[in-house]
């Protein structure tokens, strides 16, 4: 068997917070990067939508060489995972797609000490009721709320981080989700983005809220299954190399992303899909 590569998808910056606490952690490997910034955000779209995008950029990026890939985006692991595993793969048996839902589920109960936690994602992870079905699973005691941040991803896409608007709709949005419980004593980010409004987040919590970024959690997550299903593992390509693509103008993607990212970066454009 050929080696592969690991690919990390997300609808656009997002998924660099994940994918810098994997590449942290696993440094030797060979990645590809993908993110479908002309058609972000995905969270307000229809779930045959998000499914179709989605599942367009896992082809592609199975098409670039990659074996495992890491749906590093909530919206697209609510909507899109199960299917892409159950009926796509069955064309792609080396492959596996993995996402960042199951990961966080399994683990967010030992962050509570009040047994209450928050969860702010997009409007398209937040209805699915995933992160509801997926901790029950985990953690039955756990109490759960939930609020849908629609405006936080453009404002991110937009770069629109540092400004006013962000202040008051991150300020607005986070009363509504304490308004829900004053037993609250954890934050779960569960869109990848958010971690990149972090410093407003955290003007807006009271103080005794633990937040959570999802990062290091996918990261500890993917070094176990690796750990545990080595037949992958011995298949994985080792050169230390990256590979980041993007559906939307490349200067544009290097200038945002390597202010996320913490490095400097060099993007490819790619079509994908009619856009
Ligand atoms: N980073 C994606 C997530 O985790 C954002 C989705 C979007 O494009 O709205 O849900």
């Amino acid at each position: 068997m050929q080696q592969g590569k690991i690919g990390i998808f997300d609808s656009g910056f997002g998924g660099l917070t994940i994918f810098k606490s994997i590449q942290d952690r696993m440094p030797q490997y060979d990645y590809i990067y993908l993110g479908d910034n002309s058609r972000a955000p995905y969270g307000n779209k229809s779930f045959e939508t998000v499914y179709k995008y989605t599942w367009q950029c896992v082809e592609w990026l199975i098409q670039q060489g990659c074996t495992l890939i890491i749906l590093a985006c909530n919206t697209a692991s609510a909507r899109a995972l199960r299917s892409i595993q159950q009926n796509e793969l069955l064309a792609y048996p080396n492959v596996r797609v993995l996402g960042v839902i199951r990961p966080t589920a399994e683990i967010i109960g030992e962050k509570s000490k009040s047994k209450s936690i928050g969860i702010v994602g997009t409007a398209g992870t937040i209805k699915s009721q995933t992160y509801i079905l997926e901790i029950k699973k985990f953690f039955p005691e756990l109490q759960v709320y939930q609020h849908a941040c629609e405006l936080w991803v453009p404002l991110i896409e937009a770069n629109h981080i540092h400004t006013k608007d962000a202040d008051e709709i991150v300020k607005q949005d986070l009363e509504l989700l304490f308004a829900q419980s004053n037993k609250i004593d954890t934050l779960l980010l569960a869109c990848t983005h958010y971690p990149l409004l972090l410093d407003t987040i955290k003007k807006y919590c009271p103080p005794h809220i633990t937040i959570i970024s999802q990062g290091p959690i996918v990261a500890d997550s993917l070094v176990n299954y690796l750990y545990r299903h080595s037949e992958i593992e011995l298949h994985l390509s080792q050169q230390s190399q990256t590979l980041f693509y993007t559906t939307d103008d490349a200067s544009d993607f290097e200038e945002k992303a390597t202010l996320f990212f913490g490095a400097t970066i060099k993007a490819i454009s790619q079509k994908i899909g009619n856009n």
